[in-house]
Formats: C-alpha cells, structure tokens, sequence
C-alpha cells in the first residue's frame, strides 16, 4: 500500500516537472533553425531567411553545421560587422556546430568565423523587438 502510493507520487511530481519544462519552453520563445534546409552555410540566402520573420528577446536562432571554418560569431559593432573585423567585434563565439544563441533586444550580426566567407557576404543581421 504504502509502496503504491510513493509510485504515485514519483509519477505525479513526474508529471508536474515535465509540464513545467514545457512551459518554460513556450516562454522562452520561438526557436529558428537558421537557414532553414540549407542550414547555416555559404548557400543559404540569410537575407531572404530573415524576411518574413519577426523576432523577439527570448527567441532562439539554430546554427547547425559541420564545417569549423563557419563557427559563430555574434557582433553588436555594425562598422566591424560591416569590415567583416570580427576579431575585434565578437562578443560570443558559438562553436558547438549545434549553437543555440538565446536573441536580446536590439541589432545582432552574425558571421562565420574565422573563416573567409563573411568577406564573401555570409552574414545575418537580425533586429530583435
Ligand atoms: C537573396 O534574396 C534576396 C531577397 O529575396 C535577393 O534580392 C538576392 O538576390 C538573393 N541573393 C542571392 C545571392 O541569391
């Protein structure tokens, strides 16, 4: 009897941690695979990608990719973003190939890093509300 009902109550405290991790998950925003089926690569049209969206401080973008060269850099310095200076403007480097960058208010680059593509014009900016 007594066996019965601690199941029970590991069930229902089971249950009750698993709803308040998926509705964790609906506050924290949308999550975006950047690039859709092409993923974060020097084919996806990230100008396009980021046309119909709106997105907001909470959001997730997903960089998925297997090449190193196109680890992640997030830059908040248009002028370095625009040199594609990344060195010297990166204020987090995503380097999982599997990078979840949780969005913040405001303007954010990204860029491959430290590979030769940003040059190339593989670039995201996103503007966050
Ligand atoms: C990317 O998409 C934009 C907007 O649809 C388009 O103007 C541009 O030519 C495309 N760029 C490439 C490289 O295909």
């Amino acid at each position: 009897m007594a066996v019965g009902m601690n199941k029970i109550l590991v069930i229902g405290i089971g249950l009750f941690v698993s709803c308040l991790l998926l509705r964790c998950e609906e506050v924290d925003g949308k999550e975006y695979i950047v690039g859709d089926e092409k993923r974060w690569s020097p084919d996806a049209n990230l100008t396009q990608w980021t046309e119909d969206k709106k997105f907001k401080a909470g959001d997730v973008l997903v960089f998925e990719y297997k090449d190193p060269l196109l680890m992640v850099a997030a830059v908040r310095d248009k002028y370095l973003f625009d040199k594609c200076d990344l060195y010297a403007g990166v204020i987090k480097l995503y380097t999982s190939g599997n990078d979840h960058a949780v969005l913040e208010k405001g303007t954010i680059y990204f860029a491959p890093y430290p590979s030769p593509y940003c040059e190339n014009g593989m670039k995201l900016t996103v503007h966050v509300e």
